[in-house]
């Protein structure tokens, strides 16, 4: 192992060469524009699979972006990884709020800044690097490695579960390993036990066929703008609980341990709220930050739009007002229950004045695993080592929908071992990821192959 982990820290600035290289491909999934890009980073991730010496690279095409599959199953008798990661990023606006442009990436301050750095390209490339230096060094792994990226994550994953069901023996493995999270806090490593689901929904409302003067109409027709506003309010009461009826009826209590074991974690909420520039915190009561982010579901806002926006003053009743809401959940609630339930919900409390519209998009059920098997304790030993630290135990209020998929269809358990933080920007302007974990995140995720190369 020590000749790998010297290779590793000789390559060190030639890893972070090769990384802008992957990060200067705008891969964005949400936008159609860029459907030419995310193809091009399939290509160059399927090209790179093959120069660090992974066998069988090839491209899957689905009805969206490819999943691109490389693997190296010469260790007979070893266990078998499937390693996940995405290659596709999230849309970089407001682009006149990143201090350098977002697809050249630029190293500041111990930090490498680009769209993609921790979400996720800049982890995938981490355990690139890492196969790299085992075959480099030794011609072969210490385990079987089956690695796959997909192009749809950020969009919600919706063709990769197919993929799985029709993939399902090719896919056969011991152990997931993903690395899209972040750790605790800076220099406080961590394993993710569990992550929120999610279930997202547009509401479109009608009520007019087009906009109208407000003082000819209004006072005789119901103003959308306003109809949406009273129907996002009944979703919660003012302390921030949930309305709708049945919403918190498959929800898993937080276990007593959980809560001690996260009281005693170095979390301070004055400083978290001033990281994040909040003026008081908010959320329902009874339950500390963590608490609420890590195992507790919520209902979101995630965009309003209705009537006129733009500077000045216009005296105007919309015709229409849409909304973007999404609930994140947590074990045992289900997507399917929940949509149900709030479609149900809308339905009933709807006013008949307007035309409403309720359309479903993406979504994916929670997890959670305990975290006494045996490949959690050999990522413990492999990050102890990367990090000169033992890993804390967290849950994240994240969604990785396919990490729920291979323990349904493949009965497999994951591993998420990230080496993000925090206050990386990932979704935002100024997206980062600390090149010293990133280092450390190569020399562990070689040590984890090891690891679990040892316990079988
Ligand atoms: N890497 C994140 C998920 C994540 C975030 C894990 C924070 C742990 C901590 C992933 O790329 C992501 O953004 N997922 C989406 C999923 C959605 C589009 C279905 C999310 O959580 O919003
Ligand atoms: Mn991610
Ligand atoms: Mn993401």
């Amino acid at each position: 192992m020590n000749n790998v982990i010297d290779f590793i820290n000789v390559n060190r600035e030639r890893y972070l060469e090769e990384l802008k290289a992957l990060l200067a491909i705008p891969s964005v999934s949400a936008l159609p524009e860029h459907a030419a890009d995310v193809r091009r980073c399939a290509e160059w991730c399927a090209d790179e699979m093959r120069r660090v010496g992974l066998s069988n690279v090839r491209l899957f095409e689905t009805p969206g972006n490819p999943i691109v599959y490389g693997d190296w199953l010469q260790a007979p008798g070893a266990p078998t990884i499937l390693f996940y990661g995405h290659y596709d990023v999230q849309p970089v606006d407001p682009l006149d709020l990143w201090e350098s442009p977002p697809f050249e990436a630029t190293v500041r301050d111990g930090e490498i800044y680009a769209r993609g750095a921790a979400d996720d390209k800049g982890q995938v490339f981490m355990h690139l690097k890492a196969i790299e230096a085992h075959l480099k060094q030794n011609g072969r792994l210490p385990v079987n490695m089956k690695f796959i990226l997909e192009g749809e994550e950020e969009v919600g994953s919706v063709n990769l579960d197919e993929f799985i069901r029709a993939h399902r023996d090719e896919l056969k493995a011991d152990v997931v390993v993903v690395s899209d999270s972040a750790m605790f806090a800076r220099g406080v490593p961590s394993i993710c036990y569990g992550l929120r689901g999610l279930v997202y929904f547009q509401i479109d409302l009608r009520g007019s066929s087009t906009d109208l003067h407000s003082g000819s109409f209004g006072g005789a027709l119901a103003n959308p703008g306003f109809v949406l506003a009273q129907l996002i309010a009944q979703m919660k009461d003012r302390s921030g609980h949930i309305k709708i009826p049945g919403f918190y009826d498959d929800v898993v209590p937080l276990q007593e341990a959980e809560r001690q074991a996260w009281a005693s974690l170095p979390f301070n909420e004055k400083q978290y709220r001033k990281d994040f520039g909040v003026p008081k915190l908010h959320g329902e009561p009874g339950f500390t930050t963590l608490e609420r982010v890590w195992a507790r579901p919520t209902f979101e806002v995630n965009g309003l739009l209705s009537g006129f926006t733009g500077e000045g003053a216009k005296t105007v009743l919309p015709a229409v007002a849409m909304a973007k809401v999404s609930m994140r959940l947590v074990p045992n609630q289900d997507p399917d229950t929940i949509a149900k339930l709030f479609e149900d919900y809308v339905a009933k409390i709807a006013p008949k004045t307007v035309e409403v519209k309720v359309t479903r998009m993406h979504g994916g059920k929670p997890w959670m695993t305990s975290f006494d098997n045996k490949y959690v304790q050999a990522a413990g030993r492999a990050i102890e080592r990367g990090f000169g630290r033992a890993p804390i135990f967290t849950r994240e209020g994240g969604s990785i929908p396919v990490v729920s998929t291979f323990q349904e269809e493949l009965g497999l358990p994951s591993v998420l071992f990230g080496v993000g933080l925090p206050d990386e920007n990932a979704h935002a302007p100024n997206e980062k990821l600390d090149c010293g974990n990133f280092h450390n995140g190569i020399i562990s995720s070689a040590v984890l192959y090891d690891e679990i190369g040892k316990v079988g």
